[in-house]
């Protein structure tokens, strides 16, 4: 099984990494468009081979997309971040150009290939994508629950001070600090309610942290994370190539499902070996509904930018 990963930046050289030690792929092919970059990338990513102990071979490519031929999985991690003084307008039709190319270039090699959108703002990117290569929906994936929903998962073990592997929890809506949803009421602790343990306060408290989550960690690093952001595309990418049908929440695009049409939010699906095999339809409560139907609306204005 092969994976392509476009950017062989921090999220796209992490999610190789990732990949190759737990031996989710038989080839990863890292492409880059700066000189060098992904070939240096992959070469000190195999050198790990014996030390960690895995068989997946990793190589990288300077924009030479003949090197990425046949792959089942195709992950778009190249963009560029917003730099002072750029409008979100100039930031989004930058990526869009980038995201687009990219989409084009990996199909003429991999017609086949199931394409996993992570480049910001993503449900943008991953509407973008659908639109713009005419794919079936079910290959154009957009991954940004898995991550929100693993740091929901991380502020409820700290405020249950519990392992995070015993605890369930979900992130919908969109991918941003306003839009995303984390699901408290629906979240548990070895089967019971977290609103079992935790007061409604606290609950509010854990909702708020996991919002500006990734906020909290670019305040830190200086730049915005990648252990968890790589591990959740790999998370994904398994589920797809090893066939997992994990429940996962992605960007997808809606046509009535949670009420919504001509969109990518993220809601809970069906992971598989033919990318999403199924929406799961949560029921949702008003005042979720609420929220969902506001973040929407979010997302619907951020793609009206790829219009001007
Ligand atoms: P980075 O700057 O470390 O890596 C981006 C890479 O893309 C760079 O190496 C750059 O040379 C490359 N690139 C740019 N244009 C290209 C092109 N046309 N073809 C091939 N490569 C190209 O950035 P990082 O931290 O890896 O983040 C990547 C993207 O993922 C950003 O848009 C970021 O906002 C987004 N992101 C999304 C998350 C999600 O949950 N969906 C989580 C974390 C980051």
């Amino acid at each position: 099984m092969k994976v392509t990963i476009v950017g062989a930046g921090n999220v796209g050289a992490t999610c190789a990494d990732v990949i190759s030690y737990r031996g989710i792929a038989s080839e990863v092919v890292l492409l880059d468009i700066k000189e060098g970059f992904a070939e240096g990338k992959a070469m000190d990513i195999m050198q790990c081979a014996t030390t960690t102990g895995f068989n997946t071979r990793v190589s990288g490519s300077t924009n030479d997309y003949s090197k990425t031929a046949g792959s089942d999985v195709v992950v778009i991690t190249s963009g560029i971040p917003r730099k002072p003084g750029m409008t979100r307008e100039e930031l989004i039709g930058i990526n869009a150009g980038i995201v687009k190319s990219v989409a084009d270039n990996v199909l003429a090699h991999s017609p086949n290939a199931i394409i996993v959108v992570v480049s910001n703002p993503m449900d943008t990117m991953t509407y973008l994508t659908l639109k713009a290569t005419g794919l079936p929906k079910n290959r154009v994936i957009g991954m940004g629950g898995a991550l929100d929903s693993s740091r929901f998962k991380y502020y409820l073990s700290q405020a249950l001070q519990k392992p995070s592997n015993d605890i369930q929890g979900m992130v919908i809506g969109g991918h941003g600090d306003t839009t995303m949803i984390p699901l408290t009421r629906l979240a548990s602790y070895n089967g019971s309610p977290v609103s079992n343990f935790l007061s409604q306060e606290e609950l509010e408290k854990v909702a708020a942290s996991t919002m500006v989550g990734g906020a909290t960690l670019t305040g830190l690093l200086g730049t915005s994370a990648w252990y968890a952001p790589g591990a959740s595309v790999a998370y994904l990418v398994d589920s797809i190539l090893n066939d997992q049908k994990r429940m996962i929440p992605c960007s997808v695009y809606l046509e009535g499902e949670y009420g919504q049409n001509d969109i990518c939010i993220g809601v809970p699906c069906i992971i598989g070996k033919n990318g999403i095999e199924q929406i799961v339809d949560v029921q949702l409560n008003d005042a979720e509904k609420a929220l969902f139907a506001k973040s929407a609306d979010a997302v619907r204005n951020m793609n009206a930018d790829l219009k001007s």
